[in-house]
């Protein structure tokens, strides 16, 4: 067993907008969560079109493209306003601070902000000083609430439920937001899961409570999904081991690695892929995986989440 701590609930949130706000996995209960998978599934049938006058407004500070694109898909989708913040090209580029930026857009009066930051906190911070709910997109190591639900949503089309399930999350487990949501979120819905990967990709002893291995190879064939991850070189990952072929040799799923999985086993990915580091064309783009079916889901589950806080709830 690996280590306890940062897989559970750290964002606290602090009442008013905050508690509109989705900041984190672990601060929905799992019938919570299944509202929200169960509200996008009637929106993956028929676009509501019911938040005409409501503004959105997404502030990225890193790059993104497909939580961007189906957080804007979704938007348009419920026939809300999007209104652009480029990171680019806004004030922050002459030394505007955070606070004053989230401040300038609070004073607009938007109905909701999707916030990706570099740093852990940021959504939250941006609410409690625009005073506008905020849908986290993604910020630092610590969260990526969406994109979890995006993969839940997938894992519970394609499995039917998730009671029993066996998932290996395989690489660069400590430097990785998506990692942290389903390490908190599949065990509460009743799926056993498993972190795999060097020994410095994996929780120190005593930080999270998840069951760790060090060999890919001898827990493979025990899993029903095999759920890759991009080595995060820009928060430090590609220290983690000495090369990208060392890599792919000990934990890069190819067709020999294929061979030992169990026939119905499948394999995911939130991308971007580093293809033949983590995963090799033919699996990358191979009938086991469901990494297109993923990126698919974001819509759905984004107009979900959005249509429960523009409408009052989570
Ligand atoms: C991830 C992210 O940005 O957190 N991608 C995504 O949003 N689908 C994972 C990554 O960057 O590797």
């Amino acid at each position: 067993m690996c280590p306890k701590s940062m897989v559970t609930g750290e964002s606290g949130s602090s009442g008013g907008t905050t508690d509109m706000s989705l900041f984190d996995i672990a601060s929905l209960t799992p019938p919570r969560i299944l509202e929200i998978l169960d509200r996008a599934e009637t929106m993956a049938e028929a676009s509501p079109q019911g938040f005409n006058g409501k503004t959105i407004v997404p502030m990225f500070f890193e790059p993104s493209t497909r939580t961007r694109m189906s957080f804007d898909l979704a938007a348009s989708r419920l026939g809300a306003d999007l209104i652009v913040f480029d990171h680019e090209t806004s004030s922050a580029t002459k030394g505007e601070t955070l606070r004053d930026t989230a401040r300038t857009v609070g004073a607009m009066g938007p109905d909701l902000l999707i916030v990706r930051h570099e740093n852990a906190g940021a959504p939250e911070a941006v609410a409690r000083w625009s005073g506008v709910p905020v849908v986290n997109a993604g910020d630092g190591r610590h969260a990526h609430p969406t994109q979890t639900l995006a993969d839940l949503y997938t894992i519970r089309r394609h499995f039917g439920g998730f009671d029993g399930l066996k998932v290996g999350m395989v690489g660069d487990i400590v430097n990785s937001r998506v990692a942290r949501g389903l390490l908190s979120a599949l065990p509460a819905l009743g799926a056993g899961v498993i972190a795999v990967g060097p020994a410095t990709f994996l929780p120190r002893h005593g930080d999270w409570d998840v069951d760790c291995a060090g060999d890919l190879d001898a827990v493979l064939g025990e899993l029903d999904i095999v759920y890759l991850l991009r080595v995060q070189k820009e928060r430090g990952g590609g220290l983690g081991f000495p090369s990208d072929a060392e890599y792919h040799r000990r934990f890069g799923l190819n067709d020999n690695r294929a061979d030992m999985m169990k026939p119905e086993c499948v394999v995911m990915h939130p991308g971007p892929m580093n293809r033949g580091v983590e995963v090799s064309d033919s699996l990358a783009d191979g009938e086991r995986s469901l990494i297109l079916q993923q990126v698919s889901a974001g819509v759905p589950v984004r107009m979900s989440v959005m249509a429960g806080i523009l409408g009052g709830g989570t």
